[in-house]
């Protein structure tokens, strides 16, 4: 599973390059539209599938092994996304992974730059 998969791309590639699994990508609704027609357009709808979630207060798929979560970091504060993390710890499968790609602020909370300005970004725009 890939919580706030956006464009699905990683379980798209995923998928393309090991046939032999399955996934689904996780977003909120307006996106999922989105994601859905990558899916079809890269030809691995049998595969992969994409469903309305809010990661923050929904219930997670209880089935997956890999869970990744990319690029989600700067607009949650810290004890927001150690709740995700908690979810995820609880819902993934013994022995699974969780993969978690991301910036974040340095204590201060002043930088580095890049977090920062996405992190004000993500404010600013909501
Ligand atoms: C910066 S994009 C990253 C997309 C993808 N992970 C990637 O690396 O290409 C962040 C994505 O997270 C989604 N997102 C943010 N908060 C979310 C939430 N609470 N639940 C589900 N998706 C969320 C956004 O809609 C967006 O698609």
């Amino acid at each position: 599973m890939d919580l706030g998969g956006g464009s699905g791309c990683y379980c798209i590639v995923a998928a393309r390059s090991y046939p032999g699994i399955s996934a689904v990508v996780l977003d909120i609704a307006p996106v999922v539209t989105v994601t859905r027609e990558y899916i079809e357009r890269n030809g691995v709808a049998q595969q992969v599938s994409a469903q309305k979630c809010d990661f923050t207060t929904d219930a997670l798929p209880e089935d997956a092994d890999v869970a990744i979560m990319a690029s989600n970091l700067p607009q949650y504060a810290r004890d927001v996304v150690a709740g995700v993390v908690r979810k995820v710890y609880d819902a993934l499968l013994p022995g699974g992974a969780f993969h978690l790609l991301g910036e974040m602020l340095d204590a201060d909370g002043c930088g580095p730059l890049a977090p920062a300005l996405r992190g004000l970004s993500e404010a600013v725009n909501q």
